[in-house]
């Protein structure tokens, strides 16, 4: 079993924690917060029994091996650092990182920790259906484009226009479009077509200076992909992968629940699973695959692809942050 420990008391950390439940291979143990009574409110609802409010202390206890880090975004590389250094296994949110120099020395750090492995929770590049596209998608004679769209109105954005700064719409924390959503449909396209050769973002700013929603676009040498993400607006549009006479229908490019593929013939045919459960138990299971058996060759190969996958993303998503002009305190 591996021990669990926690960084962010959250909505999306209820869903991990119940989702590691689910996978049968993580059992929660610790559980950081910044209020003792926050963490205690956690660990009772979840059976965690070892609570910290000392970030420092959290990390040197040997109370657990894994860390899902899932924090403000611009907090994520002290405390992976942190657990790289206190030899912790970790499975950090999206973005993992906010910009290259950040990447940079975590990925040198991990070096002198050869022991030591760093997970990007981009669930849905692990999920089953990303994985029946991408078996598509090799399939397919040629590529001729892609369309990612994932946008959904957020309730903090009611904050936002309310006159407050909520940590998501804010530069200090690393906030935003882009950095949020808009995630997904860059981790689609580069784990799908590698990287672009050229990249350019146009964000739509809200009054916290912040992208509130955005469109970019990716150039490959044979095609283009348009990636369409926002948090201040719902969109209802299908994510599409075209082939020549053959297209790869998603219903959105973030939560991938339902894919059809509308052959050459006009014939429909429906790929992966009609997916409606916890969205985060597909990447528990991969990262607890690796940490399970971490000298396993399959292992390592699927965790350098991650790795590198990792860092690409972060190299993308910061080229796509100086086109469209959006500064971070920590860049
Ligand atoms: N994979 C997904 O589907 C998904 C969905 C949502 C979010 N995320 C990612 O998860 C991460 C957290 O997002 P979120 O929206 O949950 O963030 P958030 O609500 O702003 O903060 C998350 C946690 O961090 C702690 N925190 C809040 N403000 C802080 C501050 N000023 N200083 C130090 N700690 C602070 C809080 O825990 P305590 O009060 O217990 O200290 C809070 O529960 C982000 O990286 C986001 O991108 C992923």
């Amino acid at each position: 079993m591996l021990k669990l420990g926690i960084i962010g008391t959250n909505w999306i950390t209820q869903q991990f924690v119940e989702a590691a439940a689910e996978t049968k291979r993580y059992e929660l143990v610790s559980v950081y917060s910044r209020k003792l009574e926050t963490a205690k409110a956690f660990g009772d609802k979840n059976g965690a029994t070892q609570l910290f409010d000392d970030l420092d202390a959290f990390m040197a206890s040997d109370t657990f091996d894994v860390v899902y880090i899932a924090s403000p975004n611009s907090l994520h590389f002290e405390q992976a650092k942190l657990a790289i250094q206190n030899h912790k296994q970790i499975i950090v949110e999206k973005p993992a990182f906010t910009n290259q120099r950040q990447m940079q020395e975590i990925q040198t750090l991990l070096a002198d920790y050869p022991d030591v492995h760093l997970f990007e929770a981009a669930r849905n590049i692990h999920s089953t259906n990303f994985k029946a596209i991408q078996a598509q998608v090799a399939k397919m004679t040629r590529i001729q484009g892609a369309s990612f769209t994932y946008m959904k109105y957020s309730s903090r954005y009611d904050a936002v226009l309310a006159g407050e700064t909520p940590n998501i719409f804010s530069l200090k924390f690393a906030g935003g479009a882009l950095q949020d959503l808009g995630v997904y449909t860059v981790y689609d396209a580069v784990t799908l077509f590698g990287m672009p050769e050229d990249a350019a973002y146009y964000p739509q700013l809200i009054g916290t200076q912040v992208d509130g929603k955005g469109t970019a676009m990716l150039r490959y040498p044979e095609f283009d992909v348009t990636l369409n993400f926002g948090k201040i607006a719902n969109s209802f549009s299908s994510s599409e992968v075209y082939g020549m006479k053959d297209t790869i229908v998603i219903d959105d490019a973030g939560e991938l629940t339902d894919i059809q593929y509308h052959d050459s013939e006009g014939a429909v045919h429906q790929l992966g699973i009609k997916a409606d459960g916890n969205p985060m138990v597909d990447e528990a299971n991969d990262f607890a695959d690796v940490l399970e058996n971490p000298k396993d060759a399959d292992n390592q190969k699927k965790y350098d692809q991650w790795r590198q996958l990792s860092v690409n993303v972060n190299k993308l998503l910061f080229n796509l942050r100086q086109s469209g002009k959006l500064e971070f305190p920590d860049d």
